[in-house]
């Protein structure tokens, strides 16, 4: 099978000769030829000038069997859009922070096409590049999480500012949420026309919620973009980290894939949401320090729980610089090693 089309029997829940499998930030800095790139030019060029993007995004698309190629850009290029300065060390600080209803007032719309459209052209390039062999997945921060940045400003283990503007004036925060909406969704239009496979929506802030917080906060808002979208007919994953506690509420959110962390199983994942719910993930990007028989075994149990059926095999969260590129090759040479040793 092709790379997309094993990809899109993934989504469809059909057969496949071995899961489709790809990784939250497979472009970055585990691969040197990216170190190579980084001395030369900051992380704000590589995603801002297409022909480099490109180049950076097909990258572990030469060196590694990955059925997908994500889009190398972030997540924070809305907040940009919108007017805020984003500044990466790696770690992103944005400016102003949003703290007041005249600091909402002074945003204005993303207008993706005049504000983006390096990331229009870069897919573009991508699908003259991959379009008939790989999965291309575009993607957004979902409205909560982007939310979260523009407020604290900095990413944090608990997003102070964020949590106490919610409480102490949720309809501030709920506009702002709705401002991000329409962004994101007026973005996702833009990535889908350039005739992505499926986007990702990133919610990886949304676990500090309540159940109850989530299902005012965020899900609302991720259901919006979601519904928007559904009549182009390009499915929706939703990762959400940390999504144990949320996992009705997070059902309700309506997209077609959800992609979670390792601090939930699979098995549970299907067992709250139906037998037949496509998934993506799991494994804890840590386990890729492990010997590659201990990654094997890991990558088995991890597909043994969904029969490797309407499984889109990926880490729990992003790949970190500090792991070995042995251990993300262990990681796919073992989804191949037990699609073939399957009865
Ligand atoms: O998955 C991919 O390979 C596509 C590219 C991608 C990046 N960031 C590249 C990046 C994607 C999809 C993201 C998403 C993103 N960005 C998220 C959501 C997913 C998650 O990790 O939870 C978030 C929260 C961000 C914000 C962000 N950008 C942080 C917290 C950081 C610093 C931490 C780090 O990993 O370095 C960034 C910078 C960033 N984004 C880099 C890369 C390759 C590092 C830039 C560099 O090499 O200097």
């Amino acid at each position: 099978m092709r790379s997309l089309d094993r990809f899109l029997a993934a989504l469809a829940g059909e057969a496949v000769d071995r899961p489709p499998a790809w990784l939250m930030r497979q472009a970055g800095r585990t691969l040197p030829e990216y170190r190579s790139l980084k001395d030369r030019y900051s992380f704000a060029q590589l995603y801002r000038t297409p022909e480099l993007a490109l180049e950076v995004t097909l990258q572990p698309l030469r060196r590694l069997p990955v059925d997908a190629a994500i889009l190398f850009s972030d997540i924070l290029v809305v907040p940009e859009a919108m007017g805020v300065e984003v500044t990466f060390h790696p770690a992103p600080v944005l400016s102003p922070v949003i703290a007041s209803r005249a600091d909402l007032e002074r945003l204005r719309p993303a207008e993706p096409h005049e504000t983006l459209g390096f990331v229009a052209e870069t897919l573009a390039l991508l699908r003259r590049e991959v379009g008939s062999t790989h999965a291309i997945l575009g993607f957004s921060g979902a409205p909560f999480t982007l939310a979260c940045y523009m407020v604290d400003g900095v990413g944090s283990k608990g997003f102070p500012r964020t949590m106490a503007m919610m409480h102490r004036d949720p309809d501030l925060f709920l506009d702002l949420l709705h401002r991000l909406t329409d962004a994101v969704e007026a973005y996702l239009r833009m990535q889908l026309r350039e005739g992505i496979t499926a986007y990702q929506l990133f919610d990886t802030w949304a676990e500090l919620l309540s159940p109850e917080g989530y299902a005012r906060f965020a899900r609302p808002f991720v259901r919006r973009i979601v519904e928007a979208l559904a009549p182009q007919g390009v499915p929706s994953i939703y990762y959400l980290k940390g999504a144990a506690h949320l996992l009705p509420e997070a059902a309700g959110a309506r997209a077609d894939v959800l992609s979670v962390d390792w601090r939930v199983s699979l098995a549970r994942v299907r067992q709250v949401l139906g037998s037949g719910a496509v998934v993506q993930g799991n494994l804890d990007p840590a386990t890729l320090h492990a010997p590659p028989a201990v990654i094997r075994e890991a990558v088995g149990r991890m597909l043994d729980m969904t029969g490797g059926r309407g499984h889109i095999v990926n880490l729990g969260h992003g790949l970190t610089p500090d792991i070995p590129l042995e251990g993300v090759e262990a990681f796919l040479d073992a989804v191949a090693a037990w699609a073939e040793a399957r009865p």
